[in-house]
């Protein structure tokens, strides 16, 4: 099996919710996520992520359509594993699906999908999915009974949670961001002996002041992990961009992770 990403810098998904965050807050139709989405791409972006939540607080099934009909890189659909996500899924066929949990009171994606703990669920929806042709991604933690399960529900990928080791980045908690990065590197390890694509996201920022600084971003640290194959990060990007405009910051984070894995690029 070949991995994208295996020995050159990971892709970089772009998750283009936090655009319809935005045009929701006053209900109208700017800014336009899949305009967004479409700039995104031409700035270098490799797939484009976005999540159609149960209560379509930020993207809507109108957007799903247009992100099909407009763009030619792969989409990564996130959703919860519910009989209507599935079917919608089964309609629209995008390249990449990424089974996440869903709690309707969360502000983001808390913590990772259990697989163990609803095996026959996830299974199924990896077969129907694949049988529709895409390629399965489970969003679960550096866990190492979670990874094991997702092998076994026949995901051919899986996306390792990034958010704890994120979260002490931003703490400037080096004994944290040493030890969650660990468990990272550990889970990526055991993914690949398992076979199985190994991506990783949520939380991911750029440093937002001028170098000097104290230690890599936490995308470098995470695109430095060679088992790293896709990074998908929305939030920081997106908050980025307020600053230096979305092309510069697609820029900015494809950069950080080409010299992560090459120093002299
Ligand atoms: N990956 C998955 C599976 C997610 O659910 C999210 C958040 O929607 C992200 C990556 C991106 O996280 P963030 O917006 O914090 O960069």
């Amino acid at each position: 099996m070949i991995f994208a990403g295996a020995s050159n810098a990971p892709l970089l998904g772009v998750n283009i919710d936090h655009v319809a965050t935005l045009r929701n807050a006053r209900g109208g139709r700017f800014p336009d996520p899949v305009a967004a989405a479409e700039l995104a791409v031409e700035a270098g972006a490799d797939i484009i992520t976005f999540h159609l939540r149960e209560d379509r607080r930020h993207i809507r099934d109108e957007d799903v359509a247009r992100l099909k009909a407009a763009l030619r890189v792969p989409l990564n659909f996130e959703a919860a594993v519910t009989d209507e996500m599935l079917a919608l899924i089964e309609q629209v066929r995008p390249e990449h699906v990424c089974l996440v949990p869903e709690r309707r009171q969360e502000v983001t994606t808390e913590g990772g999908l259990d697989v163990v703990g609803q095996f026959a669920r996830v299974k199924e929806a990896c077969g129907r999915l694949a049988a529709a042709g895409c390629r399965v991604s489970l969003f679960i933690g550096a866990d190492a009974a979670q990874i094991e399960a997702s092998a076994r529900a026949g995901a051919p990928c899986v996306e390792l949670h990034t958010g704890a080791y994120a979260n002490a980045w931003w703490a400037q908690d080096q004994g944290g961001m040493a030890s969650e990065l660990q468990r990272l590197k550990d889970g990526l390890r055991r993914g690949r002996a398992l076979g199985l694509q190994t991506n990783a996201g949520h939380g991911l920022a750029v440093w937002d002041r001028p170098a000097p600084h104290p230690f890599p971003s936490s995308t470098a640290a995470v695109a430095a992990l060679p088992e790293v194959s896709e990074l998908h990060i929305g939030h920081a990007l997106i908050g980025h961009a307020v600053f230096v405009g979305l092309r510069q910051a697609i820029a900015d984070f494809k950069a950080e992770a080409v010299r992560a894995r090459d120093p002299r690029a």
